[in-house]
């Protein structure tokens, strides 16, 4: 157990997602539960730059678990990652007392816990992005939130394009990784997922859309992440001008930020309770340099060299079923 902290911060990074609240909350009362004080970095690490620190205390927190986005403020900062901007993150880090930090965010802000840690400030992280492509949990914080909110307005698109039959491509976010759009076509009845992962041509889009018409379909969904080559727009320009082909007219939807908003679902409440307490435990049990994250059902520490290293993969099985499932 270590006695060495007194004083905790956290600090939330990069793109905001649901639930980032509830793990703020966890981690002030995990830490106040320990007789520590926690300590609030405001606008991630550009406010860590600023040295924006300010007390929280357990009113601090009261009211937040509902709310979407972070009551902290969350920035990308590039000037962090720089050899001037980590040494002005330990100054102020120093300034304020800190003994120790927790981190959540996506790969960009790992990679800043990670560089603060082995810099001498024991940093613990948990991965929160809408895109789950951090390996090491089988969910980010925000994931499941995020992809509620997609399948809410697929369902809403679903029936126009039925009324219409219409051809629907709905772009989902994800620059990296083609999860939500992958994971919103299977669970939301798409016809096709467009994801980076798996390569494609428009040629194989087009077919895919004249074979659902013939198959009977009144409509054709498909989902598309942000990251893949050809773009969104570029499929919906081309459908545009094969619609004689396929049988349908073609309208493209973009969902962008709005999964990003919005109240927690219970599954982002309870993941970023646990993982905000799992956090400060670790510290307290001396661990740091580490991810923690859920993986079927358990609380593991992925080390934050490994958890940056690589993205998360997706499951195969999920691969097969998008096409299984969409006929
Ligand atoms: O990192 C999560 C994410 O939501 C990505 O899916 C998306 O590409 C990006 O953030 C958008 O970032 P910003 O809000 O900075 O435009």
């Amino acid at each position: 157990m270590s006695s060495r902290i007194r004083r905790v911060g956290i600090l939330t990074s990069g793109g905001d997602s649901p639930g980032y609240n509830p793990c703020v909350r966890a981690v002030v009362r995990q830490a106040l539960h320990y007789g520590w004080e926690a300590w609030g970095i405001k606008s991630g690490y550009a406010g860590l730059l600023r040295g924006e620190i300010i007390p929280l205390t357990s009113r601090s927190v009261s009211g937040i678990i509902a709310s979407g986005g972070t009551i902290l403020g969350s920035s990308r900062c590039d000037q962090f990652n720089t050899a001037q901007g980590l040494r002005q993150a330990l100054r102020n880090l120093n300034e304020a007392g800190l003994d120790a930090l927790v981190v959540v965010g996506g790969d960009g802000s790992l990679r800043g816990a990670r560089a603060l840690d082995e810099a001498g400030i024991p940093t613990l992280g948990v991965p929160g992005t809408i895109e789950n492509d951090v390996p090491g949990t089988d969910m980010a914080i925000g994931v499941d939130t995020a992809l509620n909110t997609a399948l809410g307005a697929m369902d809403r698109i679903r029936d126009t394009a039925t009324s219409q039959q219409q051809v629907f491509m709905i772009e989902m976010m994800g620059s990296r990784s083609g999860y939500l759009a992958l994971m919103a076509g299977i669970t939301g009845g798409a016809e096709m997922a467009c994801i980076p992962e798996i390569p494609f041509t428009l040629e194989q889009v087009e077919r895919e859309v004249a074979d659902a018409y013939i198959r009977g379909k009144k409509h054709c969904i498909i989902t598309v992440a942000e990251g893949t080559v050809p773009h969104a727009s570029e499929i919906a320009a081309y459908l545009e001008a094969h619609a004689e082909q396929t049988g349908f007219g073609v309208r493209l939807s973009m969902l962008g930020h709005i999964q990003r908003g919005g109240s927690p679902t219970a599954h982002d409440r309870i993941l970023g309770t646990r993982l905000g307490a799992a956090a400060v435990d670790q510290l307290y049990q001396g661990n740091h340099g580490v991810m923690v994250g859920i993986v079927d059902g358990q609380l593991i520490c992925t080390s934050l060299a490994e958890a940056t290293a690589t993205t998360r993969a997706l499951e195969a099985d999920d691969l097969q079923f998008a096409t299984i499932l969409a006929r």
